[in-house]
């Protein structure tokens, strides 16, 4: 196996456990989650560093993709304000998670009658959308965790309309790491082992041919401020100050 067909495998492995442990009120085996409210939290699993959807000003009618959807949280948020004009595709890798995301789409559909939702299994390298028919992306703290971050960049510019934008919430490095965290498949996971230093995850977007590029947020990473992920938690102390969660926005 390729060193980066380990390291998808390995983190395809860990979101694996980590939606095979949900335990929430809105897992799927239970049925507490019927009221129209529950929407806002529905698909909501701690895994987060940002809110793309809040930052991406969505409008009625659009289409739009999530790279690393999880259990939906961003997916369902965005098909409220795109509404049944528009559609939301979320794309994971992990089974257990597509799993748990189209239990909650079901979900969805009756709780707001809409249908404009979709799980797509595949990576986020290669993207299983066509091209130029999604006017924007959104992702929230995933595309740290791929062996291939160029790549992931040639791939939302591919999908885009022209015109189209991507606004993406990540994790960047303020400083290298010891060489002993980088290779930690736990940290990796965590979202922080494989993240690339600010500048090389700018100059990234700027390879796959994105024009105007903005920082929207930038914020220290921090136990304090990284939810309740269950992996991040095991290593945040260690690493205060290494890392930042910043939402960038791109345009084609
Ligand atoms: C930290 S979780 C974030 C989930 C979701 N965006 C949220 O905020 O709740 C990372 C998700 O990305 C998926 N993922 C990680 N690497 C991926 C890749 N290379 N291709 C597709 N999905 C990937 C994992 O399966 C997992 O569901």
């Amino acid at each position: 196996m390729k060193e980066k067909d380990k390291i998808r495998d390995s983190v395809k492995k860990a979101y694996g456990a980590v939606a095979g442990s949900e335990k929430s009120c809105c897992g799927p085996k239970t049925s507490c989650c019927g009221s129209p409210a529950a929407t806002e939290t529905l698909g909501e699993m701690g895994l987060s560093c940002g809110d793309p959807v809040m930052f991406s000003r969505l409008k009625e009618g659009q289409v739009v993709v999530d790279l690393g959807s999880g259990a939906g949280k961003d997916v369902f948020l965005a098909a409220r304000v795109v509404g049944d004009k528009g559609r939301v595709i979320g794309v994971d890798m992990t089974p257990e998670m597509l799993a748990l995301a189209r239990e909650n789409a079901e979900k969805f559909r009756e709780m707001t009658g809409i249908d404009n939702v979709e799980f797509r299994e595949g990576t986020i390298e290669k993207l299983p959308v066509e091209d130029a028919s999604v006017d924007v992306v959104i992702s929230n703290c995933v595309i740290n965790l791929s062996p291939d971050k160029p790549a992931v960049f040639r791939e939302v510019f591919r999908v885009l309309k022209r015109g189209g934008k991507m606004v993406v919430s990540d994790i960047v490095l303020n400083r290298a790491l010891p060489e002993k965290l980088k290779n930690d498949a736990g940290l990796y996971a965590a979202c922080v082992a494989g993240a690339l230093m600010l500048e090389e995850y700018l100059e990234a977007i700027r390879g796959a041919g994105f024009g105007e590029i903005e920082i929207l947020k930038d914020a220290m990473y921090s136990t304090g401020n990284a939810g309740a992920d269950p992996i991040s938690l095991k290593y945040g102390k260690a690493l205060e100050g290494a890392a930042s969660s910043i939402t960038v926005e791109a345009r084609k």
